[in-house]
């Protein structure tokens, strides 16, 4: 070879534990942290990584394949029937990772704030002639992680807390999980693994050791406390939510997005918000939305799978839901529902109506609370609205039905045939007026209610 040839960096994802003090049906790593399951997170960690991608599944593993598929169609899947140690589930990689060569990123399934500049240091550290590299952290409360027994930035080896002597205990350097070492390596050394502990199982951790013996070396590489969280229980997950949220607000307002009441905003882990935008107290960002700059989220509104043009207004106690796109200057107000519908420049729905698969063009106006009636008990159907339209208030459009450009709907309509540009559409029941009944009404029914007090 004239070049160095570049060698890829592939990833296990070990998320084949069961998580039982989760107290939960559903599988630890697709438990969620602002809208992703902890298993997104940590490939997100991993997303600079450019080999392949391998996740170990045992525990729930038909769900966590298909979501994992989901998030990540090229990702490979092993399989661990039984979960028999850390080093046992990355044996199970083998035939995924045949022949791939390069290195390889171990990452846990349930430790979701790994960053990728951590992984960078640790890789690093592997071109300063380290075989593996392990990511270690000073403990807080160290408790039941593994020790890192070192000698500078080497690693002479790891022991567990439950075969720990009590001075190793008091060791406050911690083994994180995150590996990073050559393939070839890490899986030979990792099928050398017995299970002769306290815990009879086949340590990961044992490598370190093996490696020795074969006089190759193991570094450290150390980062704050805070990245290595990993999810065990109900309570994990929520600090691990509050952790996320403290992180995201703080982004956005260096990002220069004004957020009135910062605490009280709930981002997802892709929501994307430009400079200039003002969020007021009490949003609530579900995955999938944009917001571009300029835009006022107003209080108390819900957005999802949903695009804000910029300087449009949203709000108060909107909810924009999966495909509501809204150009630029638009209004969308209180109480109004948006689904699946395209909303054109300066076109305004202001008051409680539901906009869904519709498609609305520029400068049109939707009065209060007309509805898109789009489902039939079956299927779903379109409304197509076109530019400098005026719906009537509490207009029912029952879809499938389109009003032109230019057109009006009367108030209180129930719009069942298309409406041709700039026609009037009138569907309602004219109105007659009864000389004086109303009057003659009212006398009656108080007469009967007085005959009713004094019987
Ligand atoms: C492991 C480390 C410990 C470290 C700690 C950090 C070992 C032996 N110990 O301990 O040094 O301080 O993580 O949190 O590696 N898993 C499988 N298959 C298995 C067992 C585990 O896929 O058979 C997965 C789990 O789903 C989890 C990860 O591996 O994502 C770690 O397993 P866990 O049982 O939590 O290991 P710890 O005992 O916490
Ligand atoms: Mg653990």
């Amino acid at each position: 070879m004239t070049m160095a040839e570049h060698m890829p960096t592939h990833l296990i994802l070990l998320a084949a534990g069961e998580g039982t003090r989760m107290q939960s049906d559903l599988p630890k790593v697709l438990h969620e942290v602002a809208g992703a399951p902890l298993f997104q997170h940590a490939l997100q960690s991993a997303a600079s990584l450019d080999g392949r991608r391998v996740i170990v599944v045992g525990h729930g593993a038909e769900e966590v394949t298909r979501a994992a598929k989901l998030v990540d169609p090229d990702i490979l899947i092993a399989e661990q029937t039984e979960q028999l140690g850390t080093a046992h589930a990355v044996v199970q990689t083998a035939s995924a990772l045949d022949g791939a060569g390069g290195d390889t990123a171990i990452l846990f399934g349930d430790t979701p704030f790994i960053k990728p500049d951590t992984l960078e240091k640790m890789s690093a550290m592997r071109g300063q002639d380290a075989d593996i590299v392990f990511l270690g952290f000073e403990a807080r409360d160290p408790g039941r992680y593994g020790r890192l027994i070192t000698d500078g930035d080497t690693l002479l080896r790891i022991v567990e807390f439950k075969d720990a002597t009590e001075e190793e205990r008091a060791i406050t350097l911690c083994n994180s999980g995150v590996i990073l070492a050559d393939t070839e390596t890490l899986l030979r050394l990792s099928a050398a693994v017995g299970n002769d502990n306290a815990a009879g199982e086949y340590y990961l951790t044992d490598i370190v050791q093996l490696a020795a013996t074969e006089g190759l070396v193991t570094k450290v590489v150390t980062c704050p406390e805070a990245e290595t969280l990993g999810i065990n229980t109900r309570s994990d997950l929520a600090e691990a939510e509050r952790v996320f949220q403290e992180s995201a607000r703080a982004k956005a307002l260096d990002n220069g997005i004004t957020l009135q009441a910062a605490d009280t905003v709930y981002f997802s882990f892709d929501t994307e918000v430009g400079r200039d935008a003002t969020i007021e107290p009490y949003v609530v960002f579900g995955p999938g939305v944009t917001v571009e700059s300029g835009a006022r989220i107003r209080a108390f509104s819900h957005l999802e799978g949903a695009h804000v043009g910029s300087d449009a207004v949203v709000g108060p106690y909107a909810r924009l839901r999966p495909g509501a796109e809204l150009s630029n200057a638009t209004r969308v107000g209180n109480f109004v529902e948006i689904k699946n519908a395209r909303i054109g420049d300066g076109t305004k729905v202001n008051h409680l109506s539901y906009v869904g698969d519709a498609t609305i063009g520029e400068r049109t106006n939707i009065g209060a609370g007309v509805i898109t009636c789009n489902y039939d008990g079956v299927f779903k159907h379109q409304t197509e609205i076109g530019n400098d339209v005026f719906i009537g208030s509490n207009t029912m459009l029952v879809a499938p039905v389109s009003v032109g450009d230019e057109a009006m709907t009367a108030t209180g309509g129930v719009i069942t045939k298309d409406v041709p540009p700039g026609d009037l559409a009138l569907a309602r029941a004219p109105q007659v007026n009864k000389t004086g009944l109303a009057r003659k009404l009212f006398q009656r029914l108080r007469a009967a209610k007085a005959a009713k007090k004094g019987g």
